[in-house]
């Protein structure tokens, strides 16, 4: 990939750029917990985005997508957001830097990615991470690490509309080869955890279906919550987030709110314990527990927050029938992966039979990805 981008780099403006990287992010579990002040678990892997990049000195950016073998050019002013929704995440981070008092000047980029995209490993927050982090070394602006992933959160919220938690671009940012983050998305501290499970593996299988309208459905499930904590604001004043709310004071307010955000509600205020739990386990080397946490968030995440759909679910029934230890729909929802957590001498038993089983159903095969904890934004 280094080669490719560098050679297209040269091509279009006759020299070499300097390579920085960031990745994408799985989430052992903790889902949809960010928004809500709750904790979440993820580790950066090694999949993720490349660009090289050059100052031009103009005020515009040229940039190249060498996935979508597309140029776009665009200014740095709030007017100047380009068409191209891929450049778009470009324009935000330059714009979002310099809203926060970074300086940011005209710069060449050619870029790449092998985050599989659909798929919930958040090629976006990879995107966004790679450039914040890239421009902050370039201009010297000293921005924090937080800072920068709130760089690429802001993006989300105000380029591409998606009013998403910090946990991607956390994760892109702070990703540390072998370590799971836990992160409180409240108070926003973080501790690592050495990730070697011995004798299991964890593996994603890509059901490789993304579902329409999944922004704002996934807006809407925020809106419910947000609803929720306010309902249980009034009667308990400390609430400022849902996570901070406990299960019986969301039985205070049932019939206030509308049956579907006391369902999403229900969902988080469990999600919360469930990552202390895991933690508490992993620290055991408890793989049973933490598994069994991983089929619970997918119930919530079926039944009560209903983010799963039919391929989802039947990949995780599956994993369930062939003993895998635990098993749940990974990031956002509406499509995407499944996360497993497998015995190795169970592992190949399982990839066939969901390669199989899912092809027999579905018409289409899953994809497989191995999992591998790596390092995240980083100048190369
Ligand atoms: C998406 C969002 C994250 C988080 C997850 C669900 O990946 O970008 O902020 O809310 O969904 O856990």
């Amino acid at each position: 990939m280094k080669q490719k981008i560098q050679e297209k780099f040269k091509a279009l403006f006759g020299e070499e750029g300097v390579l920085y990287a960031s990745a994408g992010r799985i989430n052992l579990i903790g889902e949809h917990t960010d928004y809500n002040g709750g904790y979440v678990f993820p580790g950066a892997i090694d999949c993720g985005i490349m660009a090289a990049i050059k100052l031009n000195g103009t005020s515009k950016v040229k940039a190249f997508s060498l996935d979508y073998n597309e140029l776009c050019e665009f200014g740095l002013e709030e007017k100047d957001v380009p068409e191209k929704a891929w450049a778009r995440y470009i324009f935000g981070v330059c714009r979002e830097t310099i809203k926060r008092g970074g300086k940011v000047e005209g710069f060449n980029t050619v870029f790449a990615g092998d985050v599989p995209l659909g798929a919930g490993l958040s090629s976006s927050a990879a995107l966004e991470s790679c450039f914040a982090f890239a421009l902050n070394d370039i201009f010297g602006n000293g921005i924090d690490k937080f800072e920068l992933a709130k760089i690429g959160q802001s993006t989300e919220h105000n380029y591409c509309g998606v009013k998403c938690g910090i946990m991607d671009q956390f994760a892109s940012v702070f990703g540390k080869e072998g370590a799971l983050i836990r992160l409180n998305c409240k108070t926003l501290e973080y501790k690592y955890f050495p990730f070697h499970p011995k004798g299991y593996k964890l593996v994603l299988i890509d059901s490789c279906v993304k579902h329409e309208l999944a922004s704002s459905a996934y807006n809407k499930r925020r809106a419910s919550c947000e609803n929720a904590a306010a309902a249980i604001r009034k009667n308990h004043p400390e609430v400022e987030f849902l996570s901070d709310a406990k299960r019986l004071w969301l039985d205070e307010v049932r019939e206030e709110i509308p049956q579907e955000d006391f369902l999403r509600a229900e969902y988080v205020i469990g999600e919360v314990q469930r990552v202390l739990d895991v933690c508490d386990a992993l620290e055991r080397d408890d793989y049973e527990t933490v598994g069994e946490m991983m089929y619970q968030t997918h119930f919530g995440l079926s039944r009560l927050y209903e983010v799963s759909c039919e391929e989802l679910d039947f990949l995780n029934k599956l994993a369930r029938k062939m003993e895998v230890t635990g098993s749940r729909v990974m990031g956002g929802g509406f499509g995407g992966c499944t996360i497993n957590l497998v015995k190795e001498e169970l592992y190949d038993g399982f990839i066939a039979a969901a390669k199989e089983q899912f092809t027999a159903k579905f018409g289409h095969a899953p994809k497989i990805y191995d999992v591998v904890i790596s390092d995240g934004a980083r100048k190369l």
